[in-house]
């Protein structure tokens, strides 16, 4: 492990490392997280914004707690969508969407479903929890099994209803003690061969995604994280940035257009 600068204050020797290794790669993956869409403005899950009404994540984003109650469920939904409607691209958005065009064999697997790397205009990108700006249905109905995309806000009427069906709609995302769609899991697989593997804004607890890292390690990536704070993920990577993704994301691609 390398790189251990202060918040924001990042080695200089590291980033341009980081660079030359982006510069040189035939196959750039990035995993991201909530933290890439911090300095947008939308709360990440578990740091102290990630309460909602006294309700952890762990306890809303699941099959039980729609079941339950999904009126519930859906005014998070709808509080986050809300949040996220008023939110733009920041600087870390912009910089992977300008290397998904620039860099070679780029991928990014994106945790969030908030749909800013999109926004930002990111090629190559695998959804790997959905989008919250995809609706399906509950029960689920035979067509209502595929996802529609809702981008209303407010949604009404809420809870949202299957075209199909009639019966309750979902959110298009993927919750606790689901399975990731295989064709997602075979892509994030695939690009986790690669020749360098940059871990951003995630607390890499949340499991497959997580597993995603060593398998890129294990597989002879250059692991890179960054993240204000340590993770799980900081003792595998060969480069440690400390710092917010706009940040450090700005500062590296600064040295590679001076490259
Ligand atoms: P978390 O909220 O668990 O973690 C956010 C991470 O971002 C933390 O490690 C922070 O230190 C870091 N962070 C905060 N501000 C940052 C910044 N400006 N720049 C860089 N990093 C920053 O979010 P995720 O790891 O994305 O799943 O959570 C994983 C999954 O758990 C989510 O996709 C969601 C959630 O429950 C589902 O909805 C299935």
């Amino acid at each position: 492990m390398e790189g251990s600068a202060p918040l924001d204050v990042l080695s200089p020797d590291a980033v341009s490392r980081v660079a030359n290794a982006l510069a040189r790669a035939g196959r750039v993956t990035v995993l991201t997280g909530a933290g890439v869409s911090a300095a947008s403005g939308v709360p990440t899950f578990r740091g102290p914004d990630g309460l909602w009404r006294a309700h952890r994540p762990e306890q809303l984003a699941t099959p039980e707690a729609f079941a339950r109650d999904p009126r519930l469920v859906w005014e998070w939904y709808e509080w986050r969508r809300q949040r996220i409607a008023r939110c733009r691209p920041n600087r870390a958005h912009e910089v992977l969407a300008h290397w998904s065009r620039r860099l070679a064999g780029f991928t990014l697997i994106t945790q969030n479903v908030d749909g800013l790397h999109e926004l930002a205009g990111t090629g190559h990108i695998v959804r790997f929890h959905g989008s919250i700006w995809e609706l399906r249905c509950g029960v689920p109905c035979a067509r209502g099994r595929f996802p529609w995309r809702n981008e209303s806000v407010p949604l009404s009427p809420l809870p949202p209803i299957c075209p199909h069906c009639g019966g309750h709609a979902r959110p298009g995302v993927v919750w606790f003690g689901e399975p990731i769609d295989p064709n997602v899991l075979e892509a994030s697989v695939a690009a986790a061969r690669c020749d360098v593997f940059l871990v951003v804004g995630t607390s890499a607890v949340v499991y497959p995604a997580a597993a995603l890292i060593p398998l890129a390690a294990d597989q002879g990536a250059l692991t890179v994280e960054i993240n204000p704070e340590a993770t799980p993920a900081s003792a595998l990577a060969d480069f440690v940035l400390p710092a917010a993704a706009d940040v450090a994301l700005h500062q590296i691609d600064l040295v590679l257009g001076a490259g």
